[in-house]
């Protein structure tokens, strides 16, 4: 039995990518002796405050992230984003009983500007130091929020083994956890992620980054033309399912990206814009139907309990609406869970909330040790 104080406050930083993020957390734990084991934690997770400064507009004439701007305009942005977490979260970092950092994977330059700010607040004010790994922080974005609907699960030993999975700009992986912190990848792309996917293709029929949010949009517009019965078509348009029957849970998108890019030149840039929310539909039914297909072999497979997703893409309504309808239409008793869509995006909250299950675990970081880390994997 381990005594624990009856709140605790974690400060989360998170500058992987493009957004430059700072959120404070308080956790209360219900009975004044808890056991910790793996699988144990009775809490009830606060989100105080949750900044995000996003890069967007810097980026967008680019098509994606361009690094060394990225870390030029993290350097600018993390203290007023720090001290704005603080002010709306009403917390002196003094009060703070740790801090929780992204280390890894991402852009190197924009890690280190996290990373070294993190270490210089945990010296110079002697915090605890907790070094996050960004995907593992998507995933305990699933654990808190104001999506009440999910919450009502909050974390609970009934839940494992769970699948996650993760899909954001950078990643596509189906990881199997039996207990928290314990992780086994058992599929994942070989060659894009699914948002750099829609990234992609967003920017060749000529929608605005990121990719994502802007195709989602687009295909509700292709929703309201067939509706009002304006007919707008693609003979016989079909994109590829890419890796849909293979018997493996890998997955693959840069040929999905190459047909859109084969059927822009055959259109012509006049016919793309004609097209574009129909283009738009088509391919993010089929990386829909990819996802949802193999996620729920696998979870067949390896007779899970829950599926969770995780990472910028779990913010996609379609994607959501898939999985609930096949899981509500199954005979398989499965959970699912979904962040909410705030929290599905790079945000500094999940890392804090990652960082409270280490620190309940005495899994500190030594501030003169800790590293960024471009490549860091789950483990
Ligand atoms: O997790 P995230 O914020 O950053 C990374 O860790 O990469 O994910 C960003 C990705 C981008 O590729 C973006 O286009 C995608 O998530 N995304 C979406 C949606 N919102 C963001 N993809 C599909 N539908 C969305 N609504
Ligand atoms: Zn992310």
């Amino acid at each position: 039995m381990t005594k624990i104080q009856k709140s605790i406050k974690i400060l989360g930083i998170e500058t992987s990518c493009d957004e430059t993020a700072a959120a404070i957390i308080t956790a209360k734990i219900k009975n004044k002796k808890v056991k910790i084991r793996n699988s144990e934690p009775r809490l009830k997770i606060k989100i105080l405050s949750n900044v995000v400064a996003s890069q967007i507009d810097l980026h967008r004439k680019y098509g994606g992230v361009y690094p060394e701007l990225a870390s030029r305009a993290h350097l600018e942005n993390i203290l007023p984003v720090i001290s704005a977490a603080l002010d709306q979260a009403r917390i002196k970092i003094v009060d703070l009983d740790a801090i929780a950092v992204t280390v890894g994977p991402g852009l190197i330059g924009s890690l280190l500007i996290g990373t070294e700010t993190a270490r210089t607040l945990a010296w110079a004010f002697s915090k605890l130091l907790i070094g996050i790994n960004h995907l593992e922080g998507h995933i305990f974005a699933n654990f808190v929020g104001e999506n009440s609907k999910y919450q009502q699960l909050t974390i609970n030993n009934q839940l494992f083994p769970i699948l996650n999975l993760i899909v954001s700009g950078g990643h596509t992986s189906l990881i199997l956890m039996k207990d928290f912190g314990k992780y086994q990848t058992i599929g994942q792309t070989r060659d894009d992620a699914a948002g750099e996917a829609f990234d992609k293709v967003a920017q060749l029929i000529g929608l605005p980054y990121p990719g994502g949010p802007s195709i989602e949009a687009a295909t509700l517009k292709k929703i309201k033309n067939q509706k009002s019965k304006i007919k707008i078509r693609i003979q016989n348009l079909k994109l590829p399912r890419p890796m849909i029957d293979s018997e493996d849970f890998d997955f693959s998108f840069s040929g999905l990206k190459t047909a859109v890019l084969k059927l822009t030149k055959e259109l012509g840039p006049k016919l793309v814009n004609k097209y574009q929310a129909e283009i738009a539909a088509e391919f993010q039914k089929a990386v829909t139907e990819v996802l949802v297909s193999k996620t729920i072999a696998a979870a067949k497979k390896y007779r899970v309990k829950t599926i969770m997703l995780s990472g910028g893409v779990a913010a996609n309504s379609q994607l959501r609406r898939d999985f609930e309808s096949i899981i509500h239409n199954s005979k398989f008793m499965i959970h699912f869970l979904a962040p909410a869509k705030k929290l599905s995006t790079d945000n500094a909250a999940m890392i804090a909330v990652a960082g409270l299950f280490h620190f309940l675990k005495k899994e500190i970081s030594n501030p003169f040790q800790i590293q960024a880390s471009s490549n860091l994997k789950l483990s």
